[in-house]
Order: C-alpha cells, then structure tokens, then sequence
C-alpha cells in the first residue's frame, strides 16, 4: 500500500444542463482505499486518463449502454496506470494496466461484474496505450470493417475525421484501397488529413458548404459513411448515399451538449431508393476482435503505415477543463492528460 493517504477525485457535482462546464465538476480528497482487496481486486496508481466524448453521455440521467454516472460519483472515464497492490495473478505488482478507472489518483478495479483491465505490454508507452492502441482505434476498426463491411474501390466518407476515431478510419479505408473523403474543423486539421492521414479530400464544414462539396467530391455517391457528428453532418452524408451504400453510425457528438436533443434527419426516406442501410454500434460488444485489431494497428504503427497524434495536458486541477477540450474542437488528436506528481 502507498504511503499517502489522499485519494484526489473529481466527482459528478451535478447534471449539465445542456453545454457541459467546469462547474459540473468538483474536487474531493477522499480517503485512500485502505481495507484489503477482495480476491481478484487491484489497486491501481492511475498515472494518464483518457478523454472521449462518450462520457458526456454519460453524465445524463438517460437510459444507455452504461448505467448513468451518480451524482457525487468519480466521473467515469479511460485510465491508465501502475498497479501497486494485487490480489489478482493476472494484474501483478508493478505491471501497468488500463481500464475505466475514473478521474481519481487511484483506483481500486477488477472488482466483480467490473469488466476486465486490460494489461498494458512493456515497451508500450501509456500515451500508446490509452492513444493509438486504444478503444478509439478499435472503434475505428470495428467500424469499418465489421459493422461498415469495407470494400476495395468504396468511396468513403469520414466525419470528426482529424481526431482519434476519426484519424484512424480514414488511414485504414486508405490502406484496403477506398477513396476517401474526411470532414473536419478548421484548415488546419483538413490539412493533417490529406498531408498526414492521405485522405483524398478533405472537408472544412466550419467553413464550406458540406453538401455542396460532396457533391462535387462523390458525383457517384458515398458507398460508405462512418458518421462521428450526426445532426446536419449526418443529414449530408444521408443526401449523398450511394446505392446499396452503408451508414455506420459511430458517435453524434453534435448534438451530445444540446439541450432539446438534436431532430433527427429529415431525409431519412432517401435510404428508400437508394437501397442504403444504417446501423449503430458500440465498441464494447465487439471485444471478440480486439486480439485481430490489435495486432493489424501493432503492424500498420510499426511500419509508419498509420500516424497518430496525441494531445497531452497536465496537471489533476486541469481534468474538467481537459474535458472541455473535446466539445470546441481545441484537441489536437487524442485527448489526454498526464497527472502530476507521479
Ligand atoms: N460507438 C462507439 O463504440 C464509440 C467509441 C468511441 C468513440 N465513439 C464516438 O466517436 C466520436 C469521436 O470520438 P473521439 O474520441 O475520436 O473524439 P475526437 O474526434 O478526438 O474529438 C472530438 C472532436 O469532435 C469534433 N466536434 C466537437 N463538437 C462538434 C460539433 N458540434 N460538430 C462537429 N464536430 C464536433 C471536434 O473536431 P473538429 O475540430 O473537427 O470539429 C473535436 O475535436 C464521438 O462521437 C464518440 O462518441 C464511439
């Protein structure tokens, strides 16, 4: 056991109404979990969170895939860190794992109907670990693959396309031979995504008229769509669906700060004649093809064929501002944060 005794947390103060504020978000210091761990438990020293939209979601008192977050709760959210207490063979002393964890200096995991932490490989750096080799990746591939069944020759359009999930369904379409087409904020990020990432084109919808540029970019169409935004994004994508072309529903984070919830297309009926499909999905249903996943981002990393950006912040005090980030677009990739004082 640590010698400290403060468990540093930020907690769930109250429901955001609508855009989500620091003042959603207060500082505790809780005592550190003393008691012994039940069999099977860790205790970790959560060193890096990870950010993702979805956790917004999660701070409404709605019915999702995860049970709301408790008010007066830790705020749930991606971890990684040292385990430093074990009483479970798989997670030993010393190793380096990463979970839900939460926003809190440690965490004790692997408790039962928890899902499992996953153990992080020596030589894998935690910004690796929570970044590139994360669920945000995995999402990617689940997405395009499984859910978005990718052909050779689609053409392929990618929304929030300049962050993680984003970044990564654009390079893999590229590698299987699709033509693709990224829309994202701002002329920076667009740049990063035909320079960097080898999107075909790129579109600015801050500044461009989306529909008018898909028009001119796909003339035959998107045969597939894998949609972060929703709301008029998603509507454009839907104006423009090939026949027989699929939606992959992946994330709507237009609309997650929205207090009236966003309408939903209006043009949904164009799926009719076009043949098209839509599905949702969500990563954790599909952890059966974490190992394939894993080991084709391991490859494509190591030959330089996928890049990645991380944006890493500092400090604990700066965890709900952090948070922030990723509703203005200020991320610059991957959303993380590194605590300090470890
Ligand atoms: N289905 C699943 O299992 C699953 C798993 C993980 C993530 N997701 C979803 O995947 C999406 C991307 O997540 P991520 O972690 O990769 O985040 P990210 O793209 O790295 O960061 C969020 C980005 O969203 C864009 N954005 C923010 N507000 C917007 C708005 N009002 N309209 C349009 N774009 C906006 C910003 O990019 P710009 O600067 O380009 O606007 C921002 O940088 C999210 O919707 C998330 O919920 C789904």
């Amino acid at each position: 056991m640590p010698a400290e005794t403060v468990n540093r947390q930020w907690l769930l103060a109250r429901r955001p109404r609508g855009q989500v504020r620091v003042e959603d978000f207060v500082r505790r210091d809780a005592s550190l979990p003393q008691a012994d761990l039940a069999a099977g438990e860790i205790l970790v020293r959560n060193l890096m969170l990870g950010f993702d939209p979805a956790q917004r979601g999660w701070m409404d008192d709605a019915p999702s895939y995860l049970p709301p977050i408790a008010i007066g709760e830790p705020v749930r959210g991606s971890a990684a860190g040292r385990v430093i207490a074990s009483a479970n063979p798989a997670y030993p002393e010393g190793s380096m794992v990463r979970g839900l964890f939460g926003w809190q200096d440690y965490s004790v995991a692997a408790r039962a109907g928890d899902p499992d932490p996953v153990a992080i490989p020596d030589g894998t750096a935690l910004e690796e670990a929570l970044g590139i080799f994360g669920a945000a990746s995995l999402t990617a591939y689940v997405g395009i693959y499984d859910i978005g069944q990718l052909r050779a020759g689609d053409c392929v359009l990618v929304s929030g396309a300049a962050g993680a999930v984003g970044s990564v369904a654009v390079q893999i379409s590229r590698l299987a031979g699709a033509r693709v087409i990224g829309i994202a904020g701002g002329a920076e990020k667009c740049r990063w995504l035909v320079e960097d990432y080898g999107a075909d084109a790129a579109i600015d919808y801050r500044n461009e008229d989306v529909r008018a540029r898909l028009k001119a970019l796909a003339p035959d169409g998107i045969d597939l769509f894998f949609d972060n935004v929703g709301g008029t994004t998603l509507e454009a994508g839907i104006a423009h669906i090939a026949r027989f072309g699929r939606i992959v529903l992946c994330g709507a984070i237009s609309g997650y700060n929205d207090l009236q919830g966003v309408p939903g297309p209006s043009n949904l009926t164009r799926l009719i004649p076009q043949r098209a499909g839509m599905r949702g999905f969500i990563l954790l249903d599909h952890l059966d093809r974490v190992p394939a996943a894993m080991a084709a981002l391991r490859q494509w990393v190591g030959s330089g064929q996928i890049r990645y950006r991380t944006d890493i912040q500092h400090g604990f005090d700066a965890i709900p501002k952090t948070f922030l980030r990723l509703f203005s677009g200020s991320n610059r990739g991957k959303q993380l944060l590194r605590i300090d004082g470890v």
